[in-house]
């Protein structure tokens, strides 16, 4: 196999509540990558027990991201959807990885300082190593571009520091085994557009998140069509009326995030949503919001619920996605074994 050159990874975490930031952070790019990339998108359950060993129903949270993937406009025939754990090499690698990456790297990220909290020495070691599970995602299938919201950014450096790390220690076996230059690529990561980091609907300096107590902080993918509404009539502002230009949204994050958010809905830049409410309150501008929310997630929500209805299909998609998965995963895990000298297939 030679390196692939357009071939998108990403994940997505089934540990409940699949909110509007990952949405439009995430899942959204997904779906637009499938016309120019060969695309592997998974649903990361390993990674989902290194903050909470004993998860309620894995299973079904592991079934709901994949039907929010494959409601959303992902084809799982055309590209590949599978669950992490059944493909066994993501482990494998990931501990070649651990090898790989040096602790003051895996130090430095700020997602586990900010997940671990104050009580660090209580966190799992599978949070600490975290982003080498993640680069071996990554890797195993020589991705070279990953969709992924602001969040991810670092744990992509690291990807990339593994990668590089691992190219030039084993140089000389790369090259002795015919991998040309490099074995692994340095992966791009793509975060772009207005939703990169989509922000708590009660407070503007923080993060929507999975795992923030109040519902109200977010808009899930399985919310209603009246719970939606009334969560953006909810939503904190400012009692200004929206500004003229961008630029005059800085220092108003709420209402930055807002408007974010229906650009991002719209298929809009900022600047043209700004121009069409300039002036008006947010008693105007939020009904239109939830109406376009509702437009656009409904649809959504209403597939998923029809595709979880029937658990035993998502299984054969899933299982399906996990055998071609496997299928490159196995050839990428039997060349590194080899790079790396290990006696045996
Ligand atoms: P996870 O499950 O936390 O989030 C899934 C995706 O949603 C994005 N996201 C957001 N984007 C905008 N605004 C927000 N408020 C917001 N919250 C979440 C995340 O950036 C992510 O793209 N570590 C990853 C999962 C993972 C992965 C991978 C990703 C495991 N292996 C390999 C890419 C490649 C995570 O926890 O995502």
């Amino acid at each position: 196999m030679g390196q692939p050159t357009n071939r998108v990874f990403s994940g997505v975490q089934p540990t409940g509540n699949l909110h509007l930031g990952n949405y439009l952070g995430a899942i959204r790019k997904f779906v637009t990558l499938q016309d120019s990339h060969e695309c592997i998108y998974c649903v990361v359950d390993l990674h989902a027990v290194t903050a909470d060993l004993v998860q309620k129903d894995l299973k079904s949270q592991t079934r709901e991201i994949a039907a929010a993937f494959i409601a959303s406009g992902i084809d799982p025939e055309k590209h590949i959807v599978f669950n992490q754990s059944q493909v066994r090499e993501h482990s494998e690698l990931a501990w070649l990885f651990n090898c790989v990456a040096r602790m003051g790297w895996l130090r430095r990220m700020t997602q586990f300082k900010e997940k671990a909290g104050k009580n660090s020495e209580e966190a799992s070691v599978g949070l600490f190593t975290y982003p080498n599970l993640m680069a071996a995602d990554i890797l195993l299938y020589r991705a070279t571009h990953v969709p992924v919201g602001d969040d991810q950014k670092q744990h992509l450096e690291l990807t990339r520091d593994i990668a590089t790390k691992f190219n030039n220690d084993f140089k000389e076996r790369i090259a002795e085994f015919g991998h040309g230059e490099e074995y692994f690529p340095i992966t791009e990561p793509i975060i772009d557009g207005p939703a990169t980091r989509v922000m708590s609907l009660r407070d503007g300096s923080r993060k929507m998140s999975k795992s923030e107590p109040s519902d109200m902080s977010r808009i899930n993918l399985t919310d209603s069509a009246d719970d939606i509404a009334k969560k953006i009539r909810k939503a904190r502002t400012d009692s200004e009326p929206l500004p003229e230009s961008v630029e005059d949204l800085k220092g108003r994050a709420e209402a930055e995030n807002l408007v974010g958010i229906y650009a991002a809905l719209a298929d809009e830049s900022p600047g043209s949503v700004v121009r069409q409410f300039a002036g008006k309150q947010f008693g105007e501008f939020k009904p239109a919001l939830a109406e376009l929310a509702v437009e656009k997630l409904s649809p959504i929500n209403q597939e998923m619920k029809r595709l979880l209805d029937d658990p035993a299909a998502m299984d054969k998609i899933l299982a399906n996605g996990a055998d071609r998965a496997r299928e490159i995963a196995s050839v990428t895990m039997r060349e590194v074994r080899e790079i790396f000298g290990f006696l045996g297939d």
